[in-house]
């Protein structure tokens, strides 16, 4: 089934997604542009945002860049304010460690710079994106803000105390902001994901040098196969959709069943 297939009732409807460039924002992008919603494509990396903006057009879609990093606060209200009002904020950039997934490492090895790399993204970003966007949906008495957590804010694990802690805070924040803006047409939800087959993990995933761990992960998941960005893109265009305006506060689990085991 295509994404057109699905109706989600979301045409004329502008989203920012973030770190759109790659991975799960891309997937997500395809995924509302396929719908029908105008994709502002967020990414740090001019070359990533522009070649699934271009994508998006090339299918038929309609979408624009904003290049600007998560982080800096003053850099995504500026660019916030020159998009234009937006209905769907997908807080989804982020990151698994200061060198990727590469830099897991046991607490007591971190260092307080690899504490700010998982807070200033994974916390600061959410703070910074949803502090510029919810003026204007309070306005308009409609909006849709999506928050991509890991099931490691729940679960913890090995090596990802600070990345599951940094996850846990986006998750509280998103919980506070859904009781204050409901009344105004606003719906604030987490998706909180396992294990995603994207450039972050694909070391993990290609090779068969991995086999063991492959099948030490995949263990937990009765669904015995990594995630796909599209796992995620049409829980994400469901809970932007008008018809899913009765749901909020809540984190929806895509994880292939990892959390039966939590
Ligand atoms: N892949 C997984 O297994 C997995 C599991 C659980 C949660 N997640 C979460 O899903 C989200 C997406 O992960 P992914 O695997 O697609 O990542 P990815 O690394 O494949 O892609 C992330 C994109 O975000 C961009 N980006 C990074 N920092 C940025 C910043 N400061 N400002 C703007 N853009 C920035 C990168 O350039 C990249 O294009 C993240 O929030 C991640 O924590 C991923």
């Amino acid at each position: 089934m295509s994404g057109t297939d699905l109706d989600f009732d979301l045409g004329g409807r502008r989203a920012l997604v973030t770190g759109a460039g790659a991975g799960v924002g891309a997937g997500i992008a395809d995924q509302l542009a396929s719908a029908g919603v105008h994709v502002v494509v967020n990414d740090i990396d001019p070359d990533r945002a522009g070649a699934v903006a271009d994508r998006i057009v090339g299918a038929g879609g309609t979408s624009s860049t904003a290049v600007f990093d998560v982080t800096d606060h003053d850099a995504v209200r500026a660019a916030v304010a020159a998009t234009g009002p937006i209905d769907v904020l997908v807080n989804n950039a982020g990151n698994a460690g200061v060198e990727g997934f590469g830099r897991l490492v046991d607490f007591v090895d971190t260092t307080p710079a690899d504490w700010n790399a998982f807070m200033s993204v994974n916390v600061h970003g959410v703070l910074n994106c949803t502090h510029a966007v919810l003026p204007s949906m309070i306005e308009r008495g409609w909006g849709r803000v999506i928050t991509i957590i890991s099931d490691s804010a729940r679960s913890g694990g090995s090596r990802m105390a600070v990345y599951g802690a940094a996850k846990a805070a986006a998750a509280g924040l998103t919980r506070g902001i859904a009781g204050e803006v409901g009344r105004h047409g606003i719906t604030v939800n987490n998706i909180a994901l396992g294990t995603i087959r994207t450039e972050a993990t694909e070391s993990l995933w290609s090779g068969t040098d991995n086999a063991e761990l492959q099948r030490q992960i995949l263990s937990g998941y009765p669904i015995r196969r990594p995630g796909e960005p599209a796992d995620v893109a049409w829980v994400t265009a469901m809970l932007a959709s008008p018809r899913a305006s009765w749901i909020t506060g809540q984190t929806i689990p895509v994880n292939g069943g990892f959390s039966q085991a939590l």
